[in-house]
């Protein structure tokens, strides 16, 4: 079963004058499997914590339904599934983060022995031992980001949804989140996460989904998305005239002589293997023929470009 799922989730926000009737969310229909890693990546306002919201629960869809293991998110037995760690996350100020977890252990209804049992674990795994007795008031972007993911995991849930967990962070921050993503990973949990991170994103998760203006522009596993995406082909090729080195340069981009021979960059495949032809026509014999695949980085500002163009 999917441990997440939406079927044409579309947001309207009522207040938003400037963009009235303009979708924040455009029917975003995903489904997401058991113990996956899901990476959602989008520019500013491009909905990442509109969907994120309504798959919490914290907003109501305009259309469309999401479902948490086959229930709908909004009933009881989908929301004590999954733990959330907001964009922003908020705390009260005057109490230490060993009160805030026990505070969030009582609300989900947890016994004392079993709210003691939890902050061990949790000031373990997010190393708050040393910061237990403070109070918020004075913490850090990653004090307090270790602490959201802490408050996050109360109670064990199945699903972990968080909203840039990343953002904000030193790289040492960045790298202790996503090892904890991983660990979760290996508990078994789905995650699923918004960034601006996008190097993070390439390192962790199984798949990634590109949102734009509100809709999915493209998702799924990162290898497959790039695999479409070839950035351009290097061909080396030897033995070639300098006028069959001319003519070929009117299909591809003469880059460079080397010892190997002359090297060319074509924008396709197609291309590619039009200019490989070419070269054996003129006798010539081909050293190198190598596909370059975008980065993820790459990939998403195209999409993004294309988008917005
Ligand atoms: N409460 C609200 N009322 C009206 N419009 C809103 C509200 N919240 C968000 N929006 C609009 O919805 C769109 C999507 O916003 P959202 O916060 O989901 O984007 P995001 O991808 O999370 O952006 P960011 O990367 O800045 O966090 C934006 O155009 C934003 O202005
Ligand atoms: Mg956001």
């Amino acid at each position: 079963m999917d441990a997440i799922r939406t079927e044409a989730l579309t947001k309207v926000y009522r207040s938003n004058f400037a963009r009235r009737g303009i979708p924040s969310l455009d029917s975003l229909s995903l489904a997401i499997g058991e113990n996956e890693v899901f990476g959602f990546l989008g520019r500013n306002g491009a909905g990442k914590t509109t969907a994120i919201k309504l798959l919490c629960s914290l907003l109501r869809p305009t259309a469309g339904t999401a479902y948490l293991f086959g229930e709908p998110a909004r009933s009881r037995e989908a929301r004590k599934r999954i733990g959330y760690l907001p964009e922003n996350p908020y705390f009260y100020e005057y109490l230490n983060p060993r009160e805030t977890l026990d505070f969030y252990g009582k609300l989900q209804g947890l016994s004392a022995a079993a709210r003691a049992a939890e902050w061990k674990k949790l000031a373990e795994l997010l190393d708050l031992g040393s910061i237990a007795g403070q109070r918020i008031r004075g913490f850090s972007k990653g004090m307090r980001q270790r602490l959201g993911f802490a408050v996050a995991l109360v109670g064990d849930p199945d699903i972990l949804i968080l909203d840039e967990p990343m953002s904000g962070l030193d790289p040492i921050g960045r790298r202790h989140i996503r090892e904890l993503i991983l660990r979760m990973r290996d508990e078994k949990k789905t995650l699923f996460f918004s960034s601006h991170v996008l190097g993070d994103v390439e390192q962790i998760c199984d798949r990634v989904g590109v949102l734009v203006q509100g809709k999915l522009k493209a998702h799924g596993p990162i290898a497959d998305l790039l695999t479409d995406h070839i950035s351009h082909v290097e061909i080396v090729a030897a033995g070639l005239t300098p006028a069959a080195v001319k003519e070929i340069a009117t299909q591809a981009r003469h880059v460079r002589q080397s010892e190997q021979g002359e090297h060319f960059e074509a924008g396709d495949l197609e291309a590619a293997n039009e200019v490989a032809g070419r070269v054996l026509a003129h006798n010539g014999k081909l050293v190198e023929f190598t596909p370059l695949k975008d980065s993820l980085e790459n990939y998403f500002l195209r999409q993004q470009e294309e988008a917005y163009a």
